[in-house]
């Protein structure tokens, strides 16, 4: 330090340090969440995101490790260090932004829902669930049960765990109506045939991207160049079309 009191200062603490030096890219998502993360009868997991993640981390020339985190507690988990990076599907909010860092967007959806098909018979389109005979549901600190609040606050809302949980009671006609990301809902309207009914005019603009930890614009230097790479070469095409277009 000089005879102005100033010390060096050190380069920035960025998660590539620990990326590098353990071999290892600690990736946080929730599996449940279709196409994104799904967790297999033989506990492996797969998804788009999965399949980036594995290939992020390949082209860092270091492990993908794989953890599944309660959706709920996911930002704490990469503050925390319990991971390096949050790909899993998450919107990009201002609320979350002024706790994580996110990438540029890797994706770009809605909000949509799904309803009972006797529901379904009865309304026009998704605003005539704004009423309060109209029990809806979605999953705990998503983007789902922020747009349930401000499109439908005059309904009843009940808030789960889990995706799974919440959809289940559309399925069981214990609640009318599911709201919840566009391609989770495609997808399980498709293998729900005759049980649900998918209202397919998204009614939010949500853009999807990867948290990390702020202060890190190391990371967040490579995380958007990779990403640029991957849209360019057709490694997010090929993958794109893997888990979306089959
Ligand atoms: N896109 C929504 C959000 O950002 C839901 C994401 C849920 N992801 C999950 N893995 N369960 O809140």
């Amino acid at each position: 330090s000089s005879v102005l009191g100033s010390t060096v200062v050190n380069a920035a603490n960025s998660a590539i340090d620990g990326i590098m030096s353990s071999g290892e890219l600690k990736v946080c998502f929730e599996a449940g969440y279709i196409p994104f993360e799904m967790k297999t009868k033989d506990d492996r997991f797969i998804g788009f995101d999965i399949d980036i993640s594995k290939h992020m981390a390949h082209a860092m020339g270091v492990k993908f490790v794989p953890v599944n985190t309660a959706w709920d507690g996911i930002i704490p988990a990469l503050q925390t260090g319990k991971c390096d990076i949050i790909n899993g599907g998450m919107g990009i909010t201002p609320e979350r932004n002024l706790k994580v860092l996110f990438a540029d967007t890797y994706l770009e959806m809605g909000q949509t829902v799904l309803v009972t098909p006797e529901v379904a018979a009865q309304i026009k389109d998704y605003r005539d669930l704004n009423d309060p005979k109209y029990r809806l549901v979605s999953q705990i600190g998503t983007t789902g049960a922020i747009a349930a609040k401000k499109y439908f606050p005059n309904a009843q809302l009940n808030l789960f765990e889990t995706s799974a949980d919440s959809v289940l009671q559309v399925k069981n006609g214990k609640a009318d109506a599911f709201v919840y990301d566009l391609p989770y809902n495609a997808m399980y309207a498709a293998q729900n045939k005759g049980g649900v009914v998918h209202l397919d005019q998204a009614f939010t603009y949500e853009p999807l991207g990867w948290a990390i930890r702020q202060d890190d614009v190391n990371f967040l230097n490579f995380l958007n160049n990779y990403l640029v790479q991957i849209k360019k070469d057709g490694t997010y095409d090929r993958i794109y079309d893997k888990w979306f277009n089959s």
